[in-house]
């Protein structure tokens, strides 16, 4: 179903007899696209072996807080920033009460201490054992904190017993987990994205570009990624990082950023363009720095670098196609003229000309101008943060892209 594509979990495994289910949540998690990591406390790893969750969950299992080996390459603080949710499946009594108490004794425990994403709990145990008051008080106490409860089914337990405290069913535990995240609009879908200026060189040393951050486009490629899409991402230079689950393609040149798009495009089903591709370059580049010469002045030569949006849009086979039209006057009138003559399903407009807004600012506002069947439709956006445009864009271009 792919509802956990790209979602990070942490799966925590404490000492209870339930413990052998973590081995199937582990694969239920997998089929529903999660990357699952495991941590073990010292218990579970009487009732289940670091083994089998090794093996089920194509990672090393974390066991122990301090480890000299697994330290230095994911310690307890990479694992918790690691991970987009950590669960806890099952947790013991013990457990619950040690994270109600603030413990950090143990690589999982201080896991949940330094994590900063959600934290659930799925507590299993005998039923007495559920109902004590200080398992319900501390229960509620992770609750009034944030923590996120499954509650345990009622049922018949492994001891013998009838009551509430069995572990709640592994299909309905991933359920609980996929409602977690925003949205999984674009699972399964591959989406191109350009980021960045280009860098048209003139000799070694010299080169034309222009003043776009690359900031739009990443925060693009982390939206399209939250919604559950494979993303490559084609960037020119920026002095960004990209979001670490995107395929980065790094280039200098239009020429460059043309070739990686189209040895990426063949299965994209989106591609949008927000690169500040160089309209131009020199016709020539020099093989040596060139010159000064007197106080004559110097001419360069410039030709026109095939348009990468135009020549996706016209592709046979082609994705849905997204562009940015970054100007400086005649803003709507521009964006309306490119996505016509470029074959375009949806334009986002944006006015370069003011700084407080577009190239370089964490800011934007724009108009987004989609095609329709009977001309096109402008929606015009207030000042947002280039993230929250970016979740709205991915949104609109979800909605058009899936078929009813
Ligand atoms: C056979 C056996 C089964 C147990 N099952 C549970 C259980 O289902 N739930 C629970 O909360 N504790 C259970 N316990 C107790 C925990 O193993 C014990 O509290 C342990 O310290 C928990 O450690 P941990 O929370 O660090 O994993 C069981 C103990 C034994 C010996």
């Amino acid at each position: 179903m792919n509802r956990l594509t790209n979602k990070r979990i942490l799966l925590g495994v404490t000492g209870g007899i339930a413990a052998y289910k973590s081995a199937d949540l582990v694969r239920r998690m997998q089929d529903d696209g999660a990357d699952v990591r495991v941590v073990m406390t010292r218990s579970a790893q009487e009732f289940i072996t670091p083994l089998t969750m090794q093996a089920l969950s194509n990672h090393p299992v974390h066991l122990d807080l301090l480890d000299t080996e697994t330290e230095s390459v994911m310690g307890h603080i990479e694992l918790a920033r690691w991970a987009d949710l950590v669960l806890i499946a099952p947790a013991t009594a013990d457990f619950i009460a040690r994270l109600t108490a603030g413990h950090g004794d143990d690589l999982l425990t201080t896991i949940c201490l330094a994590a900063e994403c959600g934290v659930i709990i799925a507590p299993a145990m005998n039923q007495a054992m559920w109902a004590k008051p200080s398992t319900q008080q501390n229960t509620q106490l992770l609750k009034q904190r944030g923590v996120s409860l499954l509650e345990p089914d009622v049922g018949l337990q492994a001891c013998g017993e009838t009551g509430a405290g069995r572990l709640m069913d592994v299909p309905d535990i991933v359920t609980a987990l996929a409602s977690r995240f925003r949205t999984a609009r674009l699972a399964g879908r591959h989406v191109v994205i350009t980021a960045g200026p280009t860098r048209e060189a003139i000799d070694p040393v010299r080169y034309i570009s222009n003043h776009s951050s690359g900031k739009q486009g990443y925060a693009l490629a982390l939206a399209a990624i939250e919604a559950g899409a494979r993303v490559t991402l084609i960037s020119g230079p920026t002095n960004i990082n990209p979001p670490d689950r995107a395929a980065v393609v790094a280039v200098q040149s239009a020429d460059e950023m043309l070739a990686a798009v189209m040895s990426s495009i063949r299965d994209a089903d989106i591609f949008i363009g927000v690169a500040a591709v160089a309209d131009y370059k020199p016709v020539s580049v020099e093989n040596q720095k060139i010159k000064k010469s007197g106080g004559s002045a110097l001419t360069l030569d410039l030709v026109q670098n095939q348009d990468i949006l135009k020549t996706v849009a016209n592709l046979e086979n082609r994705p849905f196609t997204v562009g940015f039209a970054a100007e400086t006057e005649n803003v709507i009138e521009n964006a309306r003229t490119k996505l016509t003559a470029k074959n375009l399903d949806m334009i986002i407009a944006n006015n370069v000309a003011d700084t407080s807004i577009g190239f370089n600012s964490d800011h934007n506002e724009t108009t987004i101008i989609t095609r329709t069947i009977t001309g096109t439709t402008e929606a015009q956006q207030p000042k947002m943060s280039k993230e929250n445009l970016s979740r709205k864009l991915i949104e609109l271009i979800a909605e058009q892209t899936t078929e009813t």
